[in-house]
């Protein structure tokens, strides 16, 4: 527990494989506590959080994963327009760096979207939901909370992997999870502990220098 900020920002990488081992209330309220003292835009705490674990996580997993099959939804960069080569170099070594762990014969592809809507066996799913009143702009505190989670989550022993596929799927969620109308799906979150004998767990994405990102005005 007492690992410094930069030690935990060096050293979280999301968990693709879990133990099939509850995460107790207790510390779930303790993760929540952590993720909601991120900044927000005048202080206006837009988050919200749906927690889905037990028997309620599974019937979510198997509605998503069915639904994924019948309209061939796929993980994709949401972009507007075809991806510029730096950035398909970047998905592509996400790809490089995973594909070694897969069980022989899995499609890359195939394991990112069932594991996705599967959220990847973790025994909670955490759904984030914004209030459609508020603008887009609004989608930058729901991110920084999101980053406040996983790096608290990876402080405290869990693992959590952020799911953005499962919104091409948040008519279906609203519905199982009786989440009103006025509410929007940004991401999803796996939660659980990490599973440290899996080779899925060992993969490890790699990040551009700071240099291919940053311009400096002096
Ligand atoms: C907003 C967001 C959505 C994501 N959606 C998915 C997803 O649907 N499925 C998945 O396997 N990983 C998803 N990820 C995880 C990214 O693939 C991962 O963060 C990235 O490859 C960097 O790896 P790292 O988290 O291990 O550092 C998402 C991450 C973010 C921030």
């Amino acid at each position: 527990m007492n690992m410094s900020v930069i030690d935990v920002m060096k050293e979280r990488r999301s968990t693709r494989a879990y133990l099939d081992k509850p995460v107790e209330r207790e510390i779930l309220e303790r993760l929540l506590s952590l993720a909601t003292q991120a900044p927000s835009a005048i202080n206006l705490q837009p988050w919200e959080f749906v927690i889905v674990s037990g028997e309620e996580k599974k019937r979510l997993s198997k509605l998503l994963v069915k639904r994924m099959r019948e309209r061939n939804i796929s993980c994709g960069p949401g972009a507007k327009k075809p991806l510029s080569e730096h950035f398909v170099e970047r998905q592509r070594g996400l790809l490089q760096c995973m594909l070694p762990n897969l069980p022989e014969g899995t499609r890359f592809d195939d394991f990112i979207n069932e594991g996705s809507c599967n959220f990847y066996g973790a025994p909670t799913a955490i759904i984030i939901t914004l209030d459609k009143v508020f603008s887009s702009a609004r989608l930058t505190d729901i991110g920084i909370t999101l980053g406040y989670l996983v790096l608290a989550a990876h402080v405290m022993g869990l693992g959590t992997c952020p799911i953005g596929l499962i919104t091409a799927f948040d008519d279906d969620i609203r519905e199982q999870l009786n989440i009103s109308e006025e509410k929007q799906v940004v991401v999803g979150i796996a939660v659980g502990y990490r599973d440290e004998s899996s080779p899925l767990n060992k993969s490890r994405s790699d990040r551009v220098p700071v240099s291919d990102v940053v311009k400096w005005r002096e």
